[in-house]
């Protein structure tokens, strides 16, 4: 016999509990609860299913091989795996402002060459939009255009008009009308998500879901969606600077981890070739406290400079900042200098910063960030020519790396001649134009730099 069970519900965070509430103890919204019914079987029994579950062996499943198509921007590509997989659904999170609806609407053009596509837009008036839609050159007859914030009409237009690609701008604004709670409530976004992605599976529409990364984070954000969509992509970028990045933080048709890199300029997002080029510009050469480093996103490598400032502090306790990469990597790496290497850093305040927003969280950046730092205490000059990978152990040793061989490439390319790699690390083969020194401690490396690489 299922148990009638009275639960209150908060409708913007989706906290249950079974007591009223007059302030939501997880979001801490006002009258936010709401009384609900449910049903609750006693206990989970055989008995209790109406559906005979049908069971194969694996063999015997026919696999069809996943259709992708090109969205005609090759880093978008890249994001996704390689294309769009017909039928998936895609979800593109980031700060609001910082260029989602612009990079949708920019792929309409080309994806409109041969599909259909209906662009659905909560936020935006068809005049707002169509004005956008000339700036960026948009002017296919096969982008449809629609302002609705109604799940349930979205999904009825879609039955109706069958467009291939659906883009829903944003999740935030939608709302279905048997769910209670306020547009972009958890409840409702859930729901919509849902409601999207079984339009995708159903009919093979390749849908696109728009979603603002709100004020508190992760709360009612995309975050919730990423465990029910096939791909979540995150919009990342200094809003003051022009470069994006979109980084896929989840896929089901690829690996994870891979970014594109995008420039904002006034006729829409340019694409960036070569972003290891765009992140050293204006680089100084030959200073302190300055090294260049290559890390890995996903397959591609990337170089990034790390600057580090460092002197003598006022305080009783001495300050420490970290700009993009992560505060207690950086505690750590200053502690095995102070250890391994007798640099005297209690009573010096140290500012590290990655140059243009960039984040750099891979451990192969560890040994340039040391040197920065050694280089910004000690005042000597790094090698405006030299790049340097390795990851650091608490014994100050210098630890080996994964695709030595595509950093070393990358340095080249860019048209660095010395690279400083962990010892231990082996190549597979002997590389030309590009002088590889060899070390296996941070004592080491420091001395090599104070002693012109000899
Ligand atoms: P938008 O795509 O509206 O952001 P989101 O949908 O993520 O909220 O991007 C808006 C920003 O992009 C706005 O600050 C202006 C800038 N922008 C350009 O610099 N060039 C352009 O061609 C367009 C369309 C927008
Ligand atoms: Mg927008």
């Amino acid at each position: 016999m299922p148990k009638i069970k009275q639960v209150y519900i908060c409708t913007q965070c989706g906290y249950e509990s079974p007591k009223w509430y007059g302030q939501c103890p997880q979001c801490k919204e006002w009258s936010t609860f709401e009384e609900k019914t449910v049903q609750q079987s006693s206990q989970v029994s055989p008995a209790g299913s109406s559906k005979a579950l049908e069971i194969k062996p694996i063999g015997s499943i026919k696999g069809s091989s996943e259709m992708r198509f090109s969205t005609g921007l090759k880093e978008l590509d890249r994001v996704l795996g390689g294309g769009l997989v017909v039928g998936s659904l895609t979800l593109v999170g980031g700060d609001p402002g910082i260029g989602k609806s612009t990079l949708m609407l920019q792929i309409c053009q080309y994806l409109g060459q041969d599909k259909t596509i209906l662009y659905v837009s909560g936020e935006e008036s068809m005049s707002q939009i169509k004005l956008r839609a000339e700036r960026l050159q948009v002017n296919t007859n096969n982008l449809y255009l629609a302002c609705e914030t109604n799940v349930e009409s979205v999904l009825a237009a879609c039955l109706l008009n069958q467009p291939e690609i659906l883009i829903v701008d944003s999740v935030q604004t939608m709302m279905c009308e048997r769910v209670s709670g306020t547009p972009g409530s958890v409840s409702q976004i859930k729901e919509a998500t849902a409601a999207f992605m079984h339009l995708a599976k159903e009919q093979g529409i390749t849908v696109f879901v728009i979603g603002h990364v709100t004020k508190e984070g992760a709360l009612a954000g995309p975050k919730v969606l990423e465990h029910m969509v096939d791909t979540v992509l995150y919009f990342e970028g200094d809003k003051n600077l022009n470069h994006r990045i979109l980084r896929t933080v989840k896929n089901r048709f690829g690996s994870t981890n891979e970014i594109g890199v995008f420039d904002m300029q006034n006729g829409g997002l340019i694409e960036v070739d070569n972003p290891s080029k765009m992140f050293l510009e204006g680089r100084p050469e030959n200073v302190p406290g300055t090294c260049v480093t290559c890390i890995l996103e996903g397959t591609r490598p990337v170089l990034a400079e790390i600057q580090a400032l460092v002197s003598k502090t006022g305080y009783p306790v001495p300050r420490r900042m970290a700009s993009g990469i992560d505060f207690n990597r950086m505690a750590l790496l200053i502690a095995v200098l102070e250890k391994r290497a007798n640099f005297v850093l209690y009573n010096q305040d140290a500012y590290v910063n990655v140059v243009g927003g960039f984040k750099v969280l891979e451990t192969a950046a560890d040994l340039a960030i040391v040197l920065a730092i050694a280089s910004g205490f000690s005042d000597f000059e790094m090698p405006g020519d030299l790049i340097a990978v390795g990851e650091i152990g608490l014994s100050g040793e210098i630890r080996a790396v994964s695709f030595l061989e595509k950093r070393i490439k990358e340095a080249q390319k860019l048209g660095f001649s010395k690279i400083m790699v962990p010892s231990r690390n082996k190549l597979s083969h002997p590389i030309e134009g590009i002088e590889i020194i060899r070390v296996s401690s941070v004592s080491q490396a420091i001395y090599k730099i104070r002693n012109n690489l000899q």
